[in-house]
Parts: C-alpha cells; sequence; structure tokens
C-alpha cells in the first residue's frame, strides 16, 4: 500500500469506530420528535367533554402576542366567554344574563412553547375518527396528554388526566379576533353584574361541567406546572 491509501483506510476505519458516524452508516432512527409551539395567533373550534360525554362546544382564541386567551364557551344555548389575561386577570361572562365574574388567577396565559421542556414522548399512534395522519404523543406534568397531527403540527386533541377532553375540530393558524371582541363588557366592572371573588374559578370551572377541576388549589399549580416547563 502506498501510504495515501493507508491514510484513508485508517481514515475510514477511524469514522466508522465513531458512534454518530455508525450511526449514519447503519442509517439511524429519527430522532424523538419535538412539539411543534402553537402559532402565535389561532382560532381552534374544540368539542369538549369529560371521557365519552361530549359537554360543549366552544371557540378558542389564542393571542400571544396580545397576551391573552378567549374562550366562548356555546353550553348549553347561550355563550359564556372566558377571557384570560397574561397580567393574571381573567374574566368570566354571561351576555344573556349580564353576569360577571373577574379573578386574579396569579398566572399568565400558556407560552407558544409550553410544551418544549418538561414533556415525555409517548410515540405516535395512527389516526382516528375524522381522518388525519398519525399522531405525536406527550405527556406533561402528569397532568396532560396532548396529540399533534404529524403532517400539520397542529393540535389534535389534548386529554387532561382528570378525563377532561378537548377535540380539535379545526385549526386556523394566524386567526385574529379584532381588539373591541376582547373588552370584557362593561357590567365586568361595576357592581350590577361583576364580582371579584375567590369562587370565580370554581365557576368558570363548572362551565366546562368537570366536576374534578373545582378546586382552584389542584387546578392552579397544574398550570403552573404547565407553563414553568
Ligand atoms: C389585566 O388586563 C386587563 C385587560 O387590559 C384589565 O382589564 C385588567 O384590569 C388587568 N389586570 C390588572 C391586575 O392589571
Amino acid at each position: 500500500m502506498t501510504p495515501l491509501p493507508l491514510l484513508a483506510f485508517l481514515l475510514l476505519l477511524l469514522l466508522s469506530l465513531h458512534p454518530h458516524a455508525a450511526a449514519a452508516a447503519a442509517g439511524s432512527p429519527d430522532p424523538t420528535p419535538t412539539p411543534t409551539p402553537w402559532p402565535h395567533q389561532f382560532h381552534a373550534a374544540l368539542l369538549m367533554g369529560h371521557g365519552d360525554i361530549l359537554v360543549s362546544l366552544v371557540n378558542l382564541w389564542y393571542d400571544w402576542p396580545g397576551g391573552r386567551i378567549l374562550h366562548e364557551i356555546r353550553s348549553p344555548d347561550t355563550p359564556s366567554y372566558d377571557a384570560e389575561w397574561n397580567n393574571g386577570t381573567s374574566f368570566f361572562y354571561t351576555p344573556a344574563l349580564r353576569a360577571c365574574r373577574s379573578a386574579q388567577v396569579g398566572v399568565g396565559i400558556l407560552r407558544p412553547d409550553w410544551l418544549a421542556t418538561g414533556a415525555a414522548y409517548l410515540g405516535r399512534v395512527p389516526a382516528e375518527g375524522y381522518g388525519g395522519s398519525d399522531r405525536h404523543v406527550w405527556t406533561k406534568a402528569d397532568f396532560v396528554t396532548y396529540y399533534e397531527d404529524v403532517a400539520t403540527g397542529h393540535p389534535v386533541k389534548w386529554v387532561f388526566h382528570t378525563g377532561h377532553i378537548s377535540h380539535v375540530i379545526s385549526f386556523d393558524p394566524g386567526h385574529v379576533r379584532k381588539d373591541v371582541e376582547w373588552q370584557a363588557p362593561a357590567y365586568c366592572f361595576t357592581d350590577e353584574g361583576g364580582r371579584t371573588d375567590k369562587d370565580a374559578l370554581v365557576a368558570e370551572l363548572d362551565m366546562y361541567g368537570d366536576p374534578d377541576m373545582r378546586s382552584d388549589a389542584t387546578f392552579i399549580p397544574n398550570i403552573r406546572l404547565l407553563r414553568g416547563g
């Protein structure tokens, strides 16, 4: 052997002994996928329920630059709203009743990448029900299991470990709700309909029809876990 091919041979041998090079040569398996961050603004229509029982249709608007998230809960027939602001204030109001409560929840809204840290990847499952592609599945903080469409990166559903479940029936990234539609109504700020008390959160969670989530003592730390990562 002339010196040059020998050197090349040794180099190849070295490379093949290096773990990364070896994996690349053998066709390494896909690395663990990372959750797709939420778009900074979106609208989603959700079917929410508990177990097999669907309780309500919910429109969700997420607005990270605006520091706010709005749920429009269409159950049973008149809509109620839950507006959460990043400063920790939440308003729960029902226009048909001119009733409003506000609460200092003490935490802001979920970050777009709330799933990025501290989530465990559970694997890939086939599509079920109304079409779509396979789903990636993560769980976080022993609190929620999150399903993401492999092809689009959009959420498909999330399941709280209490049994409370949200099916995403439509997802519109970039959808922005008008500023005026975020404004809590005037009666939230007067004695007429407004109330600020600790029970407000309980009332809001009642709207989801999930008795397991009524205690703010358990719910708030869980939101903190989800946010803090
Ligand atoms: C948080 O922001 C909302 C919307 O601007 C406002 O109505 C509310 O009073 C604020 N809360 C605090 C504690 O500043």
